[in-house]
């Protein structure tokens, strides 16, 4: 992984992300984090209608197909904010613990948003059935705190060195 961090900070694409890193960046940070805000914010509704605190008034799949897009469409701008923040600099994304364990948890993450939101194909008449199980109710809070530690180790990408020896950046630099 060093070598091809390495390789791809002498790319053009991000030589040239980095001419423009005074705006690009930040920028892009910018939308980075106005996309967490809308997986988390479509993630919490959704909690609250499977905990049945708030949302009632509606199915599940009504629930579920009004804020399934915003999650999937914001996990795809995340993904192509974190491309560029990743090329524009490889050796601080990609020798690092944290970025390693966040994309372990977005791909659990995303997996288990995907079997909530599209893994029942009849969903309505098993959903209204399950959807006061107990395991049911904490497999949904547990997706929920996924993203929460998504969240937590997307900004310790800055400070690795909180793992001592297990963060590849301290032998870096
Ligand atoms: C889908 C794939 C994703 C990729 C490839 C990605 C990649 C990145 C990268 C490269 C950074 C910059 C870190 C730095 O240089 O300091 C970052 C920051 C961050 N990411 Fe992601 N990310 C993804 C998804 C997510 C998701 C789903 C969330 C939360 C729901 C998230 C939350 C964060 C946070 C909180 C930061 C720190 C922002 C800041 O300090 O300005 N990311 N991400």
């Amino acid at each position: 992984m060093n070598s091809f961090a390495h390789w791809l900070s002498t790319t053009s694409p991000s030589h040239a992300f980095r001419v423009h890193e005074s705006w690009l960046i930040p920028g892009v940070q910018s939308i980075h984090i106005v996309g967490i805000a809308v997986i988390m914010g479509s993630l919490f509704m959704i909690l609250l209608r499977i905990l049945g605190w708030a949302g009632t008034d509606q199915t599940l799949r009504q629930t579920t197909d009004r804020f399934a897009p915003w999650i999937f469409g914001a996990l795809g701008l995340q993904l192509v904010t974190g491309i560029v923040m990743i090329v524009a600099e490889p050796v601080r994304e990609l020798i690092n613990f944290s970025f390693w364990a966040k994309m372990v948890f977005v791909a659990i993450g995303t997996t288990l948003a995907a079997i909530f939101l599209y893994g029942f194909p009849n969903r309505e008449q098993q959903w209204d059935r399950f959807v006061n199980r107990r395991t049911f109710k904490s497999l949904a809070i547990v997706t929920f705190v996924i993203f929460l530690c998504i969240i937590v180790l997307g900004r310790l990408i800055a400070y690795d060195h909180i793992w001592g020896s297990w963060s590849p950046a301290r032998q870096e630099f």
